[in-house]
């Protein structure tokens, strides 16, 4: 006698269907799990059998095989306990089998029976929604299993109050939709910041038009405080947005409070981050920083301590907006659509140019520094940006414009751009200047005479990649859009936009 529980795998953001086989046969007493468990699906048997016999229960004393088909497929993660309790329940006959046919279950247990939270909820939950099954997952993923639309949801404290619920003797309800943490965003205010006009304006620009900024300058002159006004000046998630991130948070276990999530990620990974922490992958395979930053800013603080091989894993990811991790026997792709924001010193000593503090190894230091990173790299950053000190009559002078004036400037560009591109029939997941492809943007950004001109000029002096060229459009795209979006770009847009590619010395 087989009782059967659908459950699913996670295999990057997609979702596979499990099938959990379980069968009760005579036999010397016995309990396998078959079908590529990992080792928290292996420990799982102990759990089930400690719950069970928190309820008074105890497992029959026969051979007991649970398979979790497909059997190719790896399971990893904790969320199979409940969907093998509920398989040894129907088949022990304790719950009806009909009541667990149109469900998709998961679920931790806790040795005292309780339903413990697992990652990838939402995601799961999307997935019976188009299936039309309902889910029956942990009290506590609840919240974020109920934006998954309409489909009927248990969500059980623990495996008693379940049990109860199927055979019809206690009725629980379906939980509410929860927000993660909706209180305002909390750091510096642009206001704070003394000076380093040049520096606000990119940060204005970087944030409406979703590009990549490198800021440049010695040590304490602000930067660092800079990129953290910058969660303080971008507009929350939009709905879709929303659900896209929360999609990869909850696949990481990192939603905070079981809830989606609303406001725009901000990921500021220190520079000893391992190459799958940053990217994604590793054991077992989890979203990395640059996709648990998708649709919002990875902020990579001194940027050459970290190591080669992370900086250059990230250049395929910033072209494409995909992660996509290489496993033994299959691949996987996680999301990751962010805006990089990158900080570093001149050099070593940090203070490469200034005369009167620069070490004795300058110019030498700075090159060799700088050289950390690669000019492929350098050339995805849009904007490059100088930070120079503070000056003390800076810092005396009054409190400059708020980052909420700043905030919506930002978000009106924002809305102009979503307008035109929902006006062209761009792809949905197409929503910034930055996202852009060429054909699009000979639509949208164009010139004309002098611009074109001067953009032609400085493309044969400065030696520019198209990659460049078409970055430069991008950025004077989101300078006019700044300036009451002017359909046609002339000359000051592209000269802003071209003063902000520096070059590193070298
Ligand atoms: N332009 C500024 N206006 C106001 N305060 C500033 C400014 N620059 C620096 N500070 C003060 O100095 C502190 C350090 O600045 P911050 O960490 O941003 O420097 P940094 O440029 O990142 O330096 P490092 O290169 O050493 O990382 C800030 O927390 C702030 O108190
Ligand atoms: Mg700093």
């Amino acid at each position: 006698m087989v009782a059967r529980v659908n459950t699913v795998a996670f295999q990057g953001v997609d979702v596979r269907p499990v099938d959990v086989q379980v069968q009760i046969s005579s036999g010397l007493p016995a309990f396998t799990i078959v079908g590529l468990p990992d080792k928290a699906v292996a420990e799982s048997k102990e759990r089930v059998r400690a719950a069970l016999h928190a309820l008074g229960m105890s497992l029959p004393p026969k051979r007991l095989t649970v398979n979790l088909a497909p059997a190719d497929v790896a399971k990893e993660g904790s969320h199979y306990d409940l969907p093998i309790a509920l398989g040894l329940l129907a088949a022990m006959g304790v719950i009806p089998k009909e009541e667990l046919e149109q469900s998709v279950v998961l679920g931790e247990l806790g040795l005292d029976s309780s339903i413990r939270a697992v990652a990838g909820i939402l995601p799961a939950a999307v997935h019976a929604g188009t299936n039309d099954n309902r889910l029956i997952c942990p009290q506590s993923c609840g919240g974020e299993a109920a934006w998954a639309g309409d489909i009927d949801i248990l969500a059980p404290r623990d495996l008693l109050q379940l049990i109860n619920h199927i055979k019809g003797s206690q009725v629980m309800g379906r939980p509410e939709a929860k927000i993660s943490d909706s209180s305002p965003v909390t750091g510096p205010d642009l206001a704070d910041v003394k000076g380093q006009e040049m520096a606000k304006r990119a940060l204005e620009i970087t944030a409406a038009g979703g590009h990549n900024l490198l800021m440049i300058g010695p040590p304490g002159s602000g930067k660092s405080m800079l990129a953290s006004c910058l969660p303080g000046i971008l507009p929350p998630l939009t709905p879709r947005e929303a659900l896209e991130v929360s999609m990869v948070h909850s696949l990481a276990g990192s939603l905070p409070d079981g809830g989606l999530i609303t406001k725009r990620p901000f990921r500021d990974p220190h520079h000893s981050a391992s190459q799958p922490a940053l990217i994604g992958g590793g054991h077992r395979v989890r979203p990395g920083e640059i996709s648990l930053a998708h649709n919002g800013v990875l902020f990579l603080d001194e940027l050459p301590e970290f190591s080669r091989g992370s900086l250059e894993s990230m250049r395929q990811p910033l072209e494409t907006g995909t992660a996509l991790i290489a496993r033994a026997n299959h691949h996987v792709q996680y999301p990751a659509r962010f805006q990089l924001i990158a900080a570093m010193n001149p050099c070593r000593c940090g203070h490469m140019g200034d005369g009167a503090l620069e070490c004795s190894k300058a110019p030498r230091c700075g090159s060799d520094y700088q050289s950390k990173i690669s000019g492929p790299m350098m050339d995805r950053i849009d904007i490059q940006v100088d930070v120079p000190p503070v000056l003390v009559s800076d810092l005396d002078a009054p409190r400059g414009e708020l980052s909420a004036d700043v905030a919506a400037r930002v978000l009106a560009a924002r809305n102009a751009q979503q307008e035109r591109f929902t006006a062209l029939g761009a792809p949905e997941n197409m929503t910034l200047n930055a996202h852009a492809d060429s054909k699009i943007l000979e639509e949208i950004a164009v010139m004309d005479a002098d611009a074109k001109a001067l953009l032609n000029k400085s493309m044969e002096s400065a030696k520019l990649s198209a990659r460049g060229y078409y970055r430069i459009l991008r950025v004077a795209r989101t300078i006019a859009d700044l300036n009451n979006a002017p359909k046609t770009l002339n000359k000051m847009h592209i000269a802003e936009a071209l003063g902000y590619r520096r070059v590193l010395a070298n």
